[in-house]
């Protein structure tokens, strides 16, 4: 109740799609660029740096879009991390990322949740599609009953608010959207097997078409504020659940393509699953 009072009283905010508008190129000099009038932003990588960016505005509940194309052909070695954080050690973060591999075989799309600063809540997935080809969405539905993890409109994850049995969920920390694309040679292709093949360099990822319908939040006011709009669509995500073919489709992609979940990892908790993981 407390929540839909909040929620009620916050006013939405739907950006359109400029670029520059919306982020902050934070790190990698050259290497992070906004292109086409704002209508494009890429992240590169090479031998001396990687590079990325972060959102101007901090956002509490929303539903977050955006595209991406992915570093193409021996991508080996290399991270695009795409997600949601807040600040300090009792942090919440909501993380896309994506690893990389040799040419032709396939990327790993690790998920994660931390909640109070702790994580250790991954789920990876194959994708159904070669992500370096074309663009494709990548969502998060942030609402206070639950996060979903879309690709292209198609829920892959679902991490259920579970307060009630002692798990903290996201509900007060606002978070901004970071982006980096990194050398991560150290694990994340075949577990650290597989390394950065340098004449390949620059890697390069690139974004485009970022619509966050969410409650921004202004520094200092504990209230979000921004343009308003009451249609059902900008407004949806706040209740949003799945329905019946929505969670259909969920099950197809944990059958089909996840390759790793910690909730059925019994030999990393031997003193049994984390709660969350029991209901
Ligand atoms: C890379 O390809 C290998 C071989 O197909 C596969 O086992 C692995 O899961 C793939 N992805 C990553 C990120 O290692
Ligand atoms: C941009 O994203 C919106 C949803 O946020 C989608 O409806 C539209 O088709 C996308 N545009 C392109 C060019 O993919």
């Amino acid at each position: 109740m407390l929540f839909l009072s909040l929620l009620v009283s916050f006013v939405m905010a739907a950006t359109a799609s400029n670029l520059y508008q919306d982020f902050y190129l934070t790190w990698g000099d050259h290497r992070a660029q906004i292109l086409d009038d704002g209508q494009l932003l890429t992240l590169s990588l090479d031998k001396v740096s990687g590079s990325g960016f972060q959102s101007k505005m901090e956002y509490l509940f929303g539903r977050i879009d955006m595209q991406l194309k992915l570093v193409a052909g021996n991508s080996a070695g290399t991270v695009t991390a795409y997600y949601l954080s807040s600040q300090g050690a009792t942090h919440d973060e909501i993380d896309f990322e994506f690893l990389g591999n040799l040419t032709g075989d396939p990327y790993i799309l690790h998920t994660n949740v931390f909640t109070q600063g702790k994580g250790g809540r991954e789920q990876q997935f194959y994708l159904w599609f070669d992500p370096t080809i074309n663009f494709h969405t990548y969502s998060i539905i942030w609402n206070p009953q639950r996060i979903i993890f879309l690709v292209d409109d198609i829920p892959i994850r679902e991490f259920s608010n579970a307060e009630s049995i002692g798990v903290p969920f996201p509900t007060s920390q606002p978070m901004r959207i970071y982006s980096s694309l990194w050398n991560a040679d150290d694990w994340a292709t075949r577990g650290g097997l597989v390394k950065i093949d340098w004449s390949k360099a620059p890697f390069t990822a690139s974004y485009r078409n970022f619509s966050a319908k969410a409650c921004v939040w202004s520094s200092g006011s504990s209230s979000c504020a921004s343009k308003s709009s009451n249609s059902l669509a900008e407004n949806g995500w706040q209740t949003q659940e799945l329905d019946a073919i929505s969670r259909k489709r969920l099950k197809w992609v944990q059958k089909k393509y996840r390759v790793y979940n910690y909730c059925s990892d019994l030999k990393r908790f031997p003193q049994g699953l984390p709660p969350e993981c029991r209901r």
